[in-house]
């Protein structure tokens, strides 16, 4: 079953609700920006590269009915979109990517009818997307090379097909060291408080005929010292220019872990995570969260004392020293990452 996290259908944006996963794929179809923003926020659609696909059409849908008469007034309103979309979520650099490279497009074609602009504006989303579907296989296809057949792969989150358009970055590794008949065997961390790893994870691994094992986050360590597992893969939110990391809370974690079990730790992203304007990963703005995602499971009950002090970061930066390599869809990075990092995105 071919599973699109997101599409441009009938007019609208078409997402899975992915909190509604695993007990099965609902669809919801987005037709004005206030009802995208709250999807996003609320972690209806997630996971950095798709995000950027969902800020590149939301810009569309926050623009498709401008009656501005000049091309500035129809920038202005377009900036206030892409505005309105960033503030949603800080931490994913392909969401502002999306916003970027549709407000590219518009600044590129500025003698044209705005209803031109408005229709390009609309391809090039729908490029995002395309291009996401290359870049995952192409990252599965590096990533691949350097895994062994029977290897025990650990990750957090998704970073799968629900993480972008239809294949993954850590997950794109695994489906295609998978489809080469290697033997791969994966544990998924649950990865709280959101449970990404045990709803989404588990899920798509398991439809895919992939082995998945589901743990709690805390079991980690003790896997790593039983000698159970080859390899750690991950994805990224935002990669500064010196390769530290953020990605979902509980990442640098295991990148510890990692080191102290002289376990491999790879970060798998595409360009558009990459955010070279940012030095180390000081400069990322973690996103933090609504406590009650801490103290009621997953919103349904309370499972903490009334009134607890809650510290929710959404995400935590893993430091370029812990990472063995970035699977890339220009290839494999590895070490000394800041000149590496330049090297490969400034071609
Ligand atoms: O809060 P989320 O679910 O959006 O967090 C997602 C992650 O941390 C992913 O690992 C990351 O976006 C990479 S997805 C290919």
């Amino acid at each position: 079953m071919e599973i699109r996290t997101i599409a441009w259908v009938n007019n609208k944006i078409r997402i899975i609700d992915q909190t509604k996963l695993p007990q099965g794929i609902k669809y919801l179809d987005i037709k004005d920006l206030k009802t995208l923003w709250i999807a996003i926020k609320e972690l209806k659609v997630r996971g950095a590269p798709v995000l950027g696909a969902a800020a590149a059409l939301g810009s569309f849908v926050g623009i498709r009915y401008s009656r501005a008469a000049s091309f500035n007034r129809f920038m202005q309103e377009l900036e206030k979109v892409a505005k309105y979309i960033g503030s949603s979520r800080p931490t994913a650099r392909n969401l502002f990517w999306g916003l970027e490279r549709v407000k590219k497009i518009a600044l590129d074609n500025k003698g044209k009818p705005i209803r031109i602009i408005k229709s390009m504006i609309l391809k090039e989303a729908q490029a995002i997307i395309q291009d996401d579907r290359v870049s995952c296989r192409k990252i599965g296809s590096y990533g691949a090379r350097l895994v062994k057949d029977a290897d025990v792969i650990l990750t957090i989150c998704n970073a799968g097909i629900l993480a972008t358009i239809d294949y993954g970055t850590a997950l794109g590794v695994i489906y295609r060291a998978h489809q080469q008949r290697k033997n791969i065997k994966v544990y998924a961390c649950e990865t709280r408080p959101l449970l990404q790893g045990a709803r989404l994870t588990t899920w798509e691994l398991q439809k895919r005929g992939l082995d998945v094992t589901l743990i709690c986050d805390s079991m980690a360590a003790t896997l790593m010292r039983s000698g159970k597992i080859d390899k750690v893969i991950t994805g990224a939110d935002r990669i500064a220019a010196n390769g530290d990391s953020a990605n979902k809370i509980g990442t640098y974690n295991l990148a510890v872990l990692s080191r102290y079990h002289k376990i491999p730790f790879y970060v798998a992203a595409p360009a558009s995570s990459f955010d070279l304007s940012i030095k180390s990963g000081q400069g990322i703005t973690i996103e933090e969260r609504d406590p009650r995602e801490i103290t009621e499971l997953f919103f349904k009950k309370p499972i903490a004392v009334s009134g607890v002090k809650v510290f929710n970061p959404a995400f935590d930066v893993t430091d370029q020293g812990l990472i063995s390599a970035f699977i890339t869809d220009k290839g494999i990075i590895k070490p000394p990452y800041k000149k590496n990092i330049q090297k490969t995105f400034s071609k």
